[in-house]
């Protein structure tokens, strides 16, 4: 048993060994068993005379790994819904790394979305109000950047979340200007007029079937010492605030989780909400392609050739494969205007990502093997995991078009439907170090499980955090 159980056996007069037993616990990271102090609220039953204690939540630690933490953290908080205040000694025996996967876990599970409901439903036991943690506050800020990391997340899971009869691309951008005033980030917005203006044809030939104009929020961070040698990231997420595939409709079902096909923008304005106050050396600048991809009498068709930010001259084939087209636009905006170090994008980008990695795991691309490392190992120690991809030279002429410089999507089978669209990309970002993360299978959970609510996941935000917070390693 961990630190604080003898204490509370002695106190409580409790057999936590016979509860253990009871249950047949093995110890494992995030089993949790549930031990009801009888007699409490009448003074009965407290310790030091001071706090009524109702309940002892015994946790496993596994094999007492940041992951194993993490998972622990997550079924504490759950385990403790309905509850108002949970003292944890679990603290006690972790370091830093341990402690911050615990509260990451434990805030990231307490996540519940709120706002659209006129009454609670019946079960919806309130989350844990309040977490207490053994120490004595030396780590205290490690418990902090725990915190803003996973209270990124829910920025990015309340965005993705927000139905598309709310959440336009002028909405995405209003919050974006919200998040820069709180958090005191640079907001620019460019409207259709200027888009046109600049010469954005991807991200105004995907906008132009909805009534809903597409929009380009950038959001700037510079940290407060800055030189002429800081390095500049840039994030670029999709923000396709609903994909109905446009005129290349997609089918009833597969349509419905279209209101989170932004998640890519989501997660770049969580990052750039956090970076302030996780104290970032490097500049960053988000980048969120906002558009409503829909099949309206001005939609683009299938067969339309559209001019990109760089002059590119690309031959649509399937409007449900607009992602690309926006992504495109702000990828070479950013390379030829911001300077960037290095550019990475996120993106809600296909279903053969899904189909190759599954739900749990996101897809990683880069030409820079340092940058590929650092984002994976940024991953795994956040608990976002990332599984590098190649960029096969043999598959680029998969995109040759009989009418334009390159279409969007493969004219020959090759299959492999994530890498071709990757490798659309990589055209945008000449030779700028930079990383595609498509994130279509881990950005929604279908169930509660371990940090992750049922929904949006944000996925993506931990690992550019951690990421940003290495000092954004490239080659
Ligand atoms: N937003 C979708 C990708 C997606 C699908 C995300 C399922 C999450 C779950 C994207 O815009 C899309 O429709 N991609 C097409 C590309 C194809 C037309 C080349 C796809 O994956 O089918
Ligand atoms: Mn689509
Ligand atoms: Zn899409």
């Amino acid at each position: 048993m961990g630190p604080g159980g003898a204490e509370v056996t002695e106190s409580l007069g409790l057999d936590l060994f016979a509860a253990l037993e009871r249950e047949r616990a093995t110890g494992k990271a995030g089993e949790v068993v549930s031990v009801p102090v009888f007699g409490a609220g009448r003074g009965a039953a407290s310790v030091d005379g001071e706090v009524d204690v109702t309940l002892v939540l015994l946790v496993g630690l596994g094999d007492g790994s940041v992951a194993a933490h993490r998972r622990a953290g997550a079924a504490l908080a759950r385990a403790a819904r309905g509850i108002d205040r949970l003292a944890s000694t679990v603290t006690l025996t972790s370091d830093d790394a341990a402690l911050r996967a615990f509260v990451e876990g434990a805030v990231l599970a307490t996540y519940a979305l709120g706002g659209f409901r006129t009454k609670p439903v019946d079960d919806a036991r309130a989350p844990l109000g309040t977490l207490a943690l053994a120490g004595d506050g030396a780590r205290d800020e490690v418990v902090a950047t725990a915190v803003t990391i996973a209270l990124a997340s829910w920025t990015a899971r309340d965005l993705a979340q927000t139905p598309s009869n709310v959440k336009d691309p002028e909405w995405l951008a209003g919050r974006a200007r919200q998040l820069g005033a709180e958090h005191r980030l640079d907001v620019r917005v460019r409207d259709e007029k200027a888009l046109a203006d600049e010469g954005f044809g991807g991200i105004l030939a995907v906008g132009m079937g909805s009534v809903r104009p597409p929009r380009l929020i950038a959001m700037r961070y510079e940290p407060p010492k800055a030189d002429r040698r800081t390095p500049h990231v840039v994030l670029v997420g999709k923000g396709i605030t609903y994909d109905t595939g446009g005129l290349s409709l997609k089918p009833r079902e597969g349509m419905v989780p279209m209101k989170t096909d932004m998640t890519g923008g989501a997660v770049v304005m969580g990052v750039l909400a956090a970076v302030r106050e996780l104290g970032v050396e490097v500049r960053v600048t988000g980048l969120v392609a906002a558009a409503e991809n829909m099949p309206g009498a001005a939609a683009q068709r299938p067969s339309d050739v559209i001019t990109q930010y760089d002059g590119t001259t690309v031959e649509v084939l399937n409007t449900d494969a607009e992602g690309r087209l926006v992504l495109a636009d702000a990828i070479a905006y950013a390379v030829a205007e911001l300077e960037p170090t290095v550019v990475v994008d996120v993106a809600t980008l296909t279903g053969a990502a899904t189909t190759a990695l599954g739900r749990g795991i996101g897809a990683l691309y880069s030409a820079d093997d340092a940058l590929a490392g650092a984002l994976r190992d940024a991953g795994e120690a956040a608990g976002e995991r990332l599984w590098r991809m190649p960029l096969v030279d043999d598959y680029r002429y998969a995109l040759d078009s009989a009418i334009a410089d390159i279409a969007h999507i493969e004219t020959t089978k090759v299959g492999g439907g994530s890498i071709t669209a990757a490798l659309f990309l990589q055209r945008f970002v000449r030779d700028v170090p930079w990383a595609h993360l498509d994130i279509a299978g881990p950005a929604r959970a279908e169930s509660d499980k371990n940090e992750l609510v049922k929904g949006g996941t944000g996925f993506g935000v931990r690992a550019l955090l951690y990421w940003l917070e290495a000092g954004a390693p490239v080659t």
